[in-house]
């Protein structure tokens, strides 16, 4: 199902990429919560990745976007949250697949990585995307159950 209903979220060195990112979305019609701070102080981005992943976690929002330096620690807050799975990427073609296979809920990048089109081309291309389901149901069902019962019986 299109997403049309965004939460973004960021930690200090992201705050520009965020809101330009925010912009664009609202541009072309996207509702964009945001969540992270508007502030250059020092910002602890677990809090920021916590926040998007419980909205999205909720379903008050239809996916998340998260921006830290580097994306990675902001993403892994997310991943911690049951039922998030969050990629972190620095190219489009990972973003699409991300959601036609593994079915993303939320999308990082990092800031001090990409610059704002690259961001842009990632957005567009993990938005315009699709779960497939199918074949892919059973590897997806796979991570809940790790997440669920930290255990993986096709594993044992
Ligand atoms: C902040 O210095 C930096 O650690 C953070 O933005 C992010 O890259 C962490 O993964």
């Amino acid at each position: 199902m299109a997403m049309h209903k965004l939460a973004i979220g960021n930690d200090h060195t992201a705050v520009e990429l965020k809101n330009e990112i925010k912009a664009y979305l609202e541009e072309k019609g996207y509702e964009v919560v945001n969540v992270g701070t508007d502030s250059p102080e020092r910002f602890n981005y677990p809090i920021s990745g916590y926040k998007v992943a419980k909205l999205v976690q909720a379903g008050e929002v239809d996916g998340g976007i998260l921006i830290c330096g580097t994306g990675v620690g902001i993403s892994l807050a997310a991943n911690k949250v049951e039922g998030i799975r969050a990629v972190v990427c620095s190219e489009p073609y990972s973003a699409r697949l991300s959601r036609m296979h593994n079915n993303t809920n939320i999308v990082a990048f990092g800031a001090r990585v990409i610059g704002p089109e690259t961001a842009k081309d990632i957005v567009d291309a993990w938005l315009g995307a699709e779960y497939e389901g199918g074949r892919h149901d059973a590897r997806v069902a796979m991570l809940t159950e790790i997440e669920q019962t930290q255990s993986l019986a096709a594993a044992e």
